[in-house]
């Protein structure tokens, strides 16, 4: 199957969940709750009057929250109804986001020029070729911009963390289709009967950090965390593993 051939097949995928992934209500947002973690606050510094591109933004939760921080935002997904139900939120809090329906291996050529180019939680994993992805996304930061990515760990990604703990993909091997492990896969499939597999990719730092590095970007930072209820079952050791990631490159 081709990039493009992955893409359609998830296209029809996300958007089975979409009418059942609402995100964050807009009460969350009224009372003042952010989509981002301090560490992607800290990472991302003073967006306000900043231009930010969000990739597979899904219902906008993280995007709304950028607008509300005074950011011009563009926020971009392959799922209408989660650009729907991101529009909707976004029109009830009275914030403003140019959400599009884009592929992100394909994005509009008039999408450049960003200062912050931001990438989430179960994102990444949707990119079929991260060495075109992220060459393609260095010509779309302006000068000084920033890449972040805020992810889930490959190592956690590969490993099934319920008891006895074992190994459910292969870190050198990217590519993988629907979930081997039901733990990685988003709650609503847990529920949904889906006859769309996904076709998803497990990319692991070295890929990664190469991919970033060969398209020309500079690499401020790679934080990897600790998250103890991702590894629940290794008790008193659940911290000793690394559970999500945070990059920071520029251009
Ligand atoms: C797990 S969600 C991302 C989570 C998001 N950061 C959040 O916290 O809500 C994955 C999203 O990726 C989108 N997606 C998958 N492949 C994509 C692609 N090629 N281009 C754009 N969006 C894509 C899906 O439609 C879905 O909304």
């Amino acid at each position: 199957m081709n990039s493009a051939e992955v893409v359609a097949q998830n296209r029809q995928y996300w958007q089975a969940l979409a009418p059942h992934r609402p995100g964050e209500s807009v009460e969350f947002f009224r009372a003042g709750g952010s989509a981002l973690n301090p560490d992607e606050l800290a990472a991302v510094g003073d967006v306000s009057g900043r231009r930010v591109l969000q990739l597979a933004c899904s219902v906008g939760d993280e995007a709304l929250t950028f607008a509300g921080l005074g950011a011009d935002v563009t926020a971009v997904d392959l799922a209408p109804t989660h650009l729907s139900t991101g529009r909707a939120k976004a029109g009830a809090l009275g914030l403003s986001v140019d959400f599009r329906e884009q592929d992100m291996m394909a994005l509009d050529p008039e999408l450049t020029g960003f200062d912050l180019i931001f990438i989430s939680w179960g994102g990444i994993c949707w990119v079929p070729d991260l060495t075109s992805w992220a060459a393609d996304l260095s010509t779309r930061l302006a000068p000084g911009g920033v890449l972040v990515i805020s992810e889930h760990h490959p190592l956690w990604e590969v490993l099934t963390v319920t008891a006895p703990m074992s190994v459910n993909g292969d870190y050198f091997a990217p590519a993988r289709v629907g979930y081997a492990d039901p733990l990685k896969a988003p709650e609503i499939t847990r529920e949904l009967e889906s006859p769309i597999l996904s076709r998803s990719f497990v990319w692991s730092l070295g890929a990664l950090t190469t991919a970033v590095l060969a398209a020309g970007l500079t690499l401020r930072s790679l934080q990897e965390f600790a998250a103890p209820e991702m590894y629940a079952a290794l008790g008193d050791k659940a911290a000793w593993l690394p559970a999500t990631y945070l990059l920071t490159a520029t251009r």
